[in-house]
C-alpha cells in the first residue's frame, strides 16, 4: 500500500489561499482519490442548481455561506454559518451562495462511477419552475462544469423562457436572478 504524508491543513490553506478566491475559487486537495475533497472560497454567487447522484458534506470553517435548495416547487435557504457541518442527501437540488470574500468551506463528494450522472438545472426565479436541465458524466469538476454552464448561458431568450409563467431566465446574471426571486417570495 502506498500513501502520502499527512498535510497540515492550515499550511495547505496558506499555500492555496490565492486560488480560493475569484477567478478560480476552489482547489481539490488530493488528485486521484475515490473521495473528492475540495476547499471552496468566496465570493462566488451563481444561478445553477446541482443534482449530485451522491451525498455532499460541507464544513463551513471560515465566514458564512448558504445554499438555496429547490424542494418540490419551492426555494428554501440553508444557512452555513462559520463552524457548521452539513450533510446534503443525494439528488437534493442546491445552489451554493458564497457572498463573503475570504469565506472558506471544505466540501467532500464521491467520485462518480461511469453511468452515475450529475445534472445542472436552472429554475425560474419567479415561479420556481425548471427551465433547463443538463446531464453530465462528471469526470473533472474543473473541465466539465464550464461546458455545462456555457451550454445554457449561450441559449437565446426563447429557450431560457419559463414554460409556466413566461419569465426569461437571466442566465449567469445572479444579481438579476436573486432580485427576481426575492421580489417573488
Ligand atoms: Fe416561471
Amino acid at each position: 500500500m502506498k500513501y502520502g504524508m499527512p498535510i497540515n491543513f492550515g499550511d495547505w490553506i496558506a499555500r492555496n489561499e490565492h486560488l480560493l478566491k475569484p477567478p478560480v475559487g476552489n482547489q481539490q486537495i488530493w488528485a486521484d482519490a475515490d473521495i473528492i475533497v475540495t476547499v471552496v472560497g468566496g465570493p462566488n454567487q451563481r444561478t445553477d442548481f446541482h443534482d449530485d447522484p451522491f451525498e455532499e458534506y460541507f464544513h463551513q470553517f471560515r465566514g458564512n455561506a448558504h445554499l438555496i435548495v429547490w424542494d418540490r416547487g419551492r426555494f428554501e435557504r440553508v444557512d452555513l454559518r462559520e463552524g457548521d457541518i452539513f450533510l446534503l442527501p443525494a439528488h437534493v437540488r442546491h445552489s451554493p451562495q458564497r457572498p463573503e470574500p475570504g469565506s472558506l468551506c471544505t466540501v467532500i463528494e464521491r467520485s462518480r462511477p461511469a453511468g452515475e450522472k450529475d445534472a445542472f438545472e436552472w429554475y425560474c426565479a419567479k415561479c420556481a419552475t425548471r427551465v433547463h436541465r443538463a446531464e453530465v458524466q462528471l469526470q473533472s469538476i474543473v473541465r466539465d462544469l464550464p461546458v455545462a454552464y456555457e451550454a445554457f448561458y449561450g441559449l437565446d431568450d426563447a429557450r431560457r423562457t419559463c414554460p409556466a409563467c413566461g419569465t426569461v431566465h437571466p442566465g449567469r446574471d445572479w444579481q438579476a436572478w436573486h432580485a427576481t426571486r426575492a421580489a417573488a417570495a
